[in-house]
C-alpha cells in the first residue's frame, strides 16, 4: 500500500470488484453501480471490443457511462459527454490530520437515510461531484448542522483495496470560510487511518480553493486524472 499503489490507478475497478462488489452489477468483465449509488463504471485494464459491447450492455442504449478512472478510451461509437482535467491526492500516511479549531455550536454528525433530502439539496446547491440518492451507501457520510440545518458534508466514496476515497466535500455558499469541510475531512482521515486504510480523493485542477483545503490538511498529488464521460452508442 504505498503511493505507487496500481489499485489507485483504477480505484473504480478495485471498489466494483471488491469492498463494493454488493452494490455492483457485472456482466463479463464489464462492471457499474446500481442505480442511484454511483454512475461510475469499469471494464478491464486492457479491454477488448467485446467487453465494450459488455459494459454498453450492462448500461443500455443512450446511457451515461462514468469512466473516470478509467485509462481505456472506448470506441468511437461512444460519445464524448465531457472531459475535465484534475488531480489524485492522496493521505501520506504518517502523523495525523491537523486539528482545526471548532466553532461552538456546530457538531459533526453522521448522517443516515432520513438526512438524504438534505444531502441531496446541499449536493444541487453545491457540485461537489456527482452524489445520488443511494450514494450515502458507499461507506459512512459526516455533516456539520448549524440550529439544525445541514450546512456542510463530506464522506466516503471508493473503496479500493487499503484506500478509502473522501467525497462529497461541499459546504453552503453561506456557511463557508468557518473551517466545516476542513474538520469534516479531518473527521473522516482520522476514521478512515484508525481502521487501517489510507484516505484519498479527486479534485478537479481549477479547484484550487479545495486543492489549497486538502494540501493544508496534509494530503498530497499523487498524480494527474481525467474525469471521462461518454454515452452509449
Ligand atoms: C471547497 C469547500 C468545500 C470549502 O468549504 P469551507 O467549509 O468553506 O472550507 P473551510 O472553511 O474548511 O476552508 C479551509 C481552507 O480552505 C481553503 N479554501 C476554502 N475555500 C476556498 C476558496 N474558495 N478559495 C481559496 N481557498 C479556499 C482556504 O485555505 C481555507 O482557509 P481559511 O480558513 O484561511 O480561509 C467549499 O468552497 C465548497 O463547498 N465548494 C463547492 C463544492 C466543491 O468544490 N467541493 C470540493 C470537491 S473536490
Amino acid at each position: 500500500m504505498n503511493d505507487e499503489d496500481p489499485v489507485l490507478d483504477d480505484p473504480v475497478g478495485q471498489s466494483l470488484g471488491g469492498r463494493h462488489a454488493h452494490l455492483a452489477r457485472r456482466l463479463g468483465r464489464a462492471a457499474t453501480y446500481l442505480a442511484e449509488v454511483a454512475t461510475f463504471s469499469s471494464v478491464s485494464a486492457d479491454p477488448a471490443p467485446e467487453d465494450w459491447a459488455d459494459l454498453a450492455g450492462l448500461l443500455g442504449p443512450g446511457a451515461f457511462a462514468d469512466m473516470f478512472s478509467c485509462p481505456a478510451v472506448p470506441p468511437s461509437s461512444w460519445e464524448p459527454v465531457f472531459s475535465l482535467e484534475g488531480r489524485q491526492m492522496i493521505w501520506p500516511g504518517d502523523g495525523r490530520p491537523g486539528r482545526p479549531s471548532s466553532e461552538s455550536g456546530t457538531d459533526v454528525v453522521e448522517l443516515g437515510t432520513d438526512s438524504v433530502p438534505e444531502m441531496l439539496d446541499l449536493a444541487a446547491r453545491t457540485e461537489p461531484g456527482p452524489f445520488w440518492r443511494r450514494t450515502h451507501e458507499l461507506g459512512t457520510y459526516l455533516g456539520v448542522r448549524v440550529d439544525g440545518t445541514l450546512v456542510a458534508m463530506a464522506g466516503e466514496r471508493l473503496r479500493p483495496p487499503g484506500w478509502t476515497e473522501i467525497s462529497a466535500v461541499c459546504t453552503a455558499p453561506e456557511a463557508r470560510g468557518r473551517g466545516h469541510a476542513a474538520r469534516l475531512v479531518s473527521a473522516l482521515t482520522e476514521r478512515v487511518v484508525a481502521r487501517g486504510d489510507r484516505p484519498f480523493l479527486h479534485v478537479a485542477e481549477t479547484n484550487t480553493g479545495a486543492i489549497t483545503l486538502y494540501e493544508r490538511l496534509g494530503f498530497k498529488t499523487r498524480g494527474p486524472v481525467t474525469f471521462r464521460g461518454f454515452r452509449t452508442p
